[in-house]
């Protein structure tokens, strides 16, 4: 299956009580590797381009995302495309015609009043492109340039504020702290299992895990068990490519061809991908 729709990979994880992995991508060796990982897993995935990767790519979003929706058109398994971490509207208005299928509308460092009006607004632009929309509530620490106040420890997203947030803004899911946090290398965090339970027992959207690279997996499979239904994972992938890149350059200077480090970093992403992928099940 091809080229699909956050919605609907979102929609039949819900039905069935499964996950589905959404991937942070950088290059094109990372979406390569993601679609490879996901077609050796047999499991559907998202591919999700931050407002950071388009920054690095020089403020351009399309030339990396119409690439990348050409790797999802020819994928094996059912592949989405999804924009990530946007706080710029200027940006979140690129996505439809980039080729995105949803976006994460990012307003979880403001106060909840500004958060509301800000991701309201978002959430009716999107719909109005026939976008879903994801937003946050309670901050999940841990991201660049972040405010120095929004890190503080033991964040977590409140039920009954998370209630009122989804009804007054109409976002299609809820990113919520319940303990992980951006950019882990090692997988320690613990999360608050109870929380994930009363979160799901009381939000009619699905709910979203962001920073999974620092989650064990058997703490991942809990938080699914519980509710938690699109998983974000990206350092994971990052630490894979980097580590295989620093493997084929040591004690290697007379390398200079960039595909003799690339291609073993895009193997090292694709299992780490599959791995994940099947990690998940539960
Ligand atoms: O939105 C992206 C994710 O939250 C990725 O977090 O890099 O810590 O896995 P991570
Ligand atoms: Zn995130």
């Amino acid at each position: 299956m091809p080229l699909t729709s956050t919605r609907d990979l979102v929609a039949r994880a819900t039905v069935d009580g499964r996950s589905i992995a959404a991937f942070n991508v950088i290059t094109l060796e990372h979406a390569e590797a993601v679609v490879d990982g996901a077609a050796a897993a047999g499991r559907p995935a998202i591919l999700q381009i931050s407002e950071n990767a388009v920054r690095y790519h020089q403020d351009r979003v399309t030339p990396l995302a119409r690439a990348v929706a050409e790797l999802a058109r020819g994928a094996r398994t059912g592949v989405a495309l999804h924009l990530d971490h946007v706080t710029d509207m200027t940006l979140l208005r690129q996505a439809a015609d980039a080729g995105f299928s949803s976006a994460m509308y990012d307003a979880g460092a403001l106060p909840f009043a500004e958060n509301v009006e800000a991701t309201t607004a978002a959430a009716r632009w999107a719909h109005g492109e026939g976008l879903w929309l994801e937003a946050e509530l309670g901050y999940v620490g841990g991201k660049p340039d972040a405010p120095a106040s929004a890190h503080a420890e033991g964040v977590r997203t409140d039920p009954e504020e998370a209630v009122d947030y989804v009804r007054r803004t109409g976002v299609d899911a809820l990113a919520v702290a319940v303990g992980s946090s951006h950019a882990m290398t090692e997988r320690s965090a613990s999360l608050d299992h109870a929380l994930i339970g009363r979160l799901r027992q009381a939000v009619p959207v699905p709910l979203v895990l962001h920073g999974s690279s620092g989650v064990p997996d058997e703490e991942l499979r809990r938080a699914v068990r519980a509710g938690m239904t699109k998983i974000n994972i990206g350092t994971a992938l990052n630490v894979a490519f980097t580590e295989a890149v620093r493997g084929s350059l040591a004690g290697a200077p007379a390398v200079t061809d960039p595909r003799k480090y690339l291609a073993p970093a895009r193997e090292a992403v694709a299992a780490a991908v599959r791995d994940l992928l099947l990690a998940l099940d539960v």
